[in-house]
């Protein structure tokens, strides 16, 4: 295991109700004056903004909105919400939503306080400081609830890029699984896919003896699975949606992932795909990852071997182990199917791509010098031909 610094000092407030102790929240944490962010609507039309602004009102605290976050967010919401913070002297930022919302208001949060571009942050600046922000989550799915990240996509040039800094791990966030009951099938397998991709990116590691958070994400994974399902089949199931909605935090707060190498392969080749598409993030790591994963095999058959026996419960073959990590590779495919992902670019909805051009930008972007993956450095060549396989 290699040494780490972990620091992650959310405070989560989960359960029925949970949303009625905003105002208490923001207070504990020094808010006085909030800009509520949110996204297309959805959390207008389930009547959780009212309940919101009424927590706040009672406990005497101000607040301004600003909806209109789309998925895969948008820099010029962006602006427009740093303008209204530094106007308006708001000292705290409120996200009601998925994790579009959530890093739309932590790109809002930390270009608050900020006197240059706040896209110097998806460039590579690390983060330092920001608004303190809070959450009130409506999807399982990203984890940005518990992380120091955000996903932001620039309109000139369609650039999805990411930035982290601690300052960018809310203070709060308030996680009522009753809240996502609404969510359609497809989003709510959107988030599944989303999870696991973010536990299998921590997953495909080159460090040893990290037996500790192999079984974290093993467990996980497997609780993904059964409650995954459950959710699907049933969406009014409360107990699964408090599953997932916990295991989303848990699979991205990096507690699964300190003290090791990681991957994060699969998500720098989606981000061009979601840029360029528009398509569901999860949805797209459904196609991508199999074809990473079947890609980056013989860097380390023992490993998917493992995770084919451990948690999609492959017989292990000695003679051929390779055998065996492709059945794992298979059996995360069908339940990716299962549960309603596309399997291939067709399915996805993508007109035929410019795979060069997607692929440039995957090892380039944000900085990157030529290449992504910590698990396997993939030059532009491998990427295009993973993209290729994937048609
Ligand atoms: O916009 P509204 O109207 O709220 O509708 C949303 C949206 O259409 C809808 N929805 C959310 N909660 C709902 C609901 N509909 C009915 N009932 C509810 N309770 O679902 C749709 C998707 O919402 P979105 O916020 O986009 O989903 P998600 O949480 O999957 O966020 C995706 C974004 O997060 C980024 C992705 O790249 C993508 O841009 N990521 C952020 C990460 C982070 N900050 O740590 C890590 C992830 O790997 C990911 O990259
Ligand atoms: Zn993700």
């Amino acid at each position: 295991m290699e040494n780490f610094n972990f620091y992650a000092p959310t405070y989560f407030a989960f359960g029925k109700d949970k949303e009625l102790e905003v105002g208490q929240l923001v207070k504990r944490f020094g808010g006085t004056k909030v800009l509520i962010h949110y996204g297309g609507g959805s959390v207008v039309r389930s009547g959780l903004l009212d309940r919101v602004t009424q927590a706040l009102t009672d406990e005497n605290i101000a607040y301004l909105t600003l909806g209109g976050a789309m998925p895969n967010p948008r820099s010029g919401l962006v602006y427009e919400g740093i303008e209204l913070c530094k106007r308006e002297a708001i000292d705290f930022v409120l996200a009601v939503g998925g994790g579009s919302a959530i890093d739309s208001a932590k790109a809002i949060a930390a270009g608050a306080v900020y006197d240059g571009d706040f896209w110097d942050f998806y460039e590579g600046k690390p983060v330092t400081h920001a608004l303190p922000i809070g959450t009130i989550l409506t999807i399982s799915a990203a984890g940005s609830e518990g992380s120091p990240d955000s996903v932001i996509t620039k309109e000139e040039g369609m650039f999805k890029r990411g930035a982290s800094g601690e300052a960018f791990r809310p203070v709060f966030s308030i996680l009522n699984p009753a809240l996502t009951l609404t969510l359609p099938a497809y989003q709510t397998a959107c988030g599944i896919t989303d999870m696991m991709a973010h536990l299998y990116e921590r997953y495909l590691t080159n460090t040893k003896n990290v037996e500790v958070t192999d079984r974290m994400i093993e467990g996980l994974l497997l609780a993904l699975i059964t409650e995954g399902k459950k959710a699907i089949d049933n969406p009014d199931d409360y107990e699964s949606r408090a599953n997932l909605m916990w295991a989303g935090m848990m699979a991205h707060n990096n507690s699964c992932g300190v003290g090791r190498s990681q991957d994060w392969a699969s998500h720098d080749i989606e981000h061009e795909l979601s840029a360029e598409y528009d398509c569901a993030h999860g949805a797209g790591l459904a196609v991508v990852m199999p074809a990473v994963f079947t890609y980056n095999l013989s860097h380390n058959v023992m490993r998917f071997a493992q995770i084919a026996v451990r948690v999609w419960g492959c017989q292990m073959d000695f003679e051929h182990p390779e055998r065996t990590a492709k059945a794992g590779i298979e059996a995360f495919r069908q339940f990716l199917i299962s549960i309603g992902m596309p399997k291939n670019f067709d399915e996805l909805g993508g007109k035929v791509a410019d795979i060069e051009k997607m692929a440039h930008n995957a090892c380039y972007g944000n900085g990157r010098g030529g290449y992504v993956g910590g698990f396997v450095p993939l030059a532009e060549a491998d990427v295009a031909a993973i993209y290729r396989m994937m048609l």
